[in-house]
């Protein structure tokens, strides 16, 4: 296991390049089991989530192979082998998004329960109802579901939960929709650009999908689909936290490879604490050359402030001038960070899913412990600014999600190094 040393204080200056998005990739990649022919997706960032999804893949039958500079050839060979096993499924809760496809193409799957994470509790019943909705027969035997269907068929389906949409669960009852008989409509959608960016890969596919990134999407059931040739949308989280960085170390850095209109709700959160960001020829330039205001911000399903920027937001909240409140309205648990951060002498008072973060003058290094993907984003933000050296164990948590972001961070001018944990 890793750990990261980081030495806080130097000002982040330069360009970083966006690494193509995983939690649009993983479904994609999934997505090709339903193909006949090979496919090819560009832009895939080098993640620990990436090899496992690739694992999964081999394991039902599909042969992966690398290219140069992100390329990954997917062609399924082997159709016997349809379950997604708890080992594979517990180390990354994305394998459930095998579920649609494998039923749609092969009539049954066999998906381990992802149970719970580091963020609170995860369920898939909306993925389940939308499945029965289309015709399938779920069962639930020795901790696995089991999705079989001799036929999908078209329906009219909500799948609005108690926390709003759900972004795989709509991608996988896309998924199984593309090939039903029939149309099928999804009401109360996820309308991420990652749902946009799978039902694109799908089209190319030869799928009908129209609305996707939209809350009704409809899908018209098609026979047969082919492999497809598909670039994958930059990773605005990634985005997201270099930009949190160069406001936190009253930074300028600009990226390449962002679309800033799938992120409007941070980009807006950001100028409103005084943070400059601005357009720059298919990116963006982030700035910030003072102590920055407090905000109130609540996480939402897109077009909201996204639940997986709420850690980084907090660190970069932690250094503002007085009392800010970050409420948690998708995984209302997702608070891991809060006693690290106060490790490292942030003011934090929780008060059920609302953090009150009160602005100090500076943090101080620590040894620190990543919990979660983007928990250890926050500490390893926390890092670059705080006095002295701070040590983040457990980085392997950040290696599933973030690409190679040490060696970015550095090109950037920051004083952060991997070394093996003790
Ligand atoms: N939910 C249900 N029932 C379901 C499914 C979800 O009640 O059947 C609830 C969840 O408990 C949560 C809310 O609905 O309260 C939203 O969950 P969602 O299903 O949208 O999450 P997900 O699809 O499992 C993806 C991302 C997460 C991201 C969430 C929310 C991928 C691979 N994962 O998860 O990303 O936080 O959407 O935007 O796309 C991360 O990258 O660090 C990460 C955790």
């Amino acid at each position: 296991m890793d750990k990261f040393i980081i030495k806080g204080g130097p000002r982040l200056k330069g360009s970083v390049d966006i690494s193509g998005s995983k939690n649009a990739v993983l479904p994609i990649m999934a997505a090709t089991l339903l193909a006949s022919g090979p496919s090819t997706i560009r832009r895939v960032p080098g993640l620990a989530d990436i090899s496992h999804m690739s694992q999964l893949l081999g394991e039902l039958g599909t042969s992966v192979s690398q290219g140069d500079s992100g390329m990954l050839r997917l062609e399924v060979t082997d159709e016997s082998h349809s379950h997604a096993r708890y080992d594979l499924v517990r180390k990354m809760r994305a394998s459930v998004c095998v579920l649609g496809p494998l039923l749609a193409k092969r009539g049954i799957a066999r998906v381990a329960m992802p149970g719970g994470c580091a963020i609170g509790s995860r369920p898939i019943d909306l993925h389940l109802r939308g499945l029965r909705a289309l015709g399938a027969k779920i069962e639930l035997e020795s901790g696995d579901v089991i999705a079989t269907a001799d036929k999908l068929k078209g329906a009219s389906i909500f799948l609005g939960g108690p926390f709003g949409s759900s972004v795989l669960g709509t991608a996988n009852v896309m998924m199984a929709a593309v090939m039903a008989e029939g149309t099928t409509v999804i009401e109360s959608a996820a309308c991420e650009p990652e749902v946009a960016d799978l039902a694109a890969h799908l089209n190319a596919m030869g799928a009908r999908i129209r609305g996707a990134g939209t809350p009704r999407v409809t899908v018209e059931g098609v026979k047969e689909l082919r492999g497809a040739d598909h670039e994958v949308i930059p990773d605005r989280i990634e985005a997201g936290t270099f930009m949190i960085a160069s406001a936190l170390t009253n930074g300028e850095v600009k990226l390449s490879h962002c679309r800033l209109d799938d992120m409007l709700a941070v980009v807006d959160k950001l100028r409103d604490i005084g943070v400059i960001v601005e357009r720059d020829d298919g990116g963006a330039v982030v700035a910030s050359a003072r102590r920055l205001e407090p905000t109130d911000v609540t996480t939402q399903p897109y077009p909201g402030f996204p639940t997986d920027l709420q850690a980084q937001l907090m660190t970069l909240l932690c250094l503002a001038d007085g009392n800010s409140a970050i409420t948690e309205k998708i995984f209302p648990d997702r608070f891991m960070h809060v006693a690290e951060l106060s490790r490292m002498g942030a003011n934090i008072r929780k008060e059920g899913p609302t953090a009150i973060v009160t602005g100090v003058k500076r943090l101080i290094g620590a040894p620190v412990m990543a919990s979660d993907l983007r928990a250890s984003a926050a500490l390893v933000l926390a890092g670059l600014v705080a006095r002295g050296e701070t040590t983040v164990n457990r980085v392997y948590h950040i290696d599933r999600g973030y690409e190679r972001i040490e060696e970015k961070l550095r090109a950037l001018g920051a004083d952060i190094e991997r070394a093996p944990e003790e």
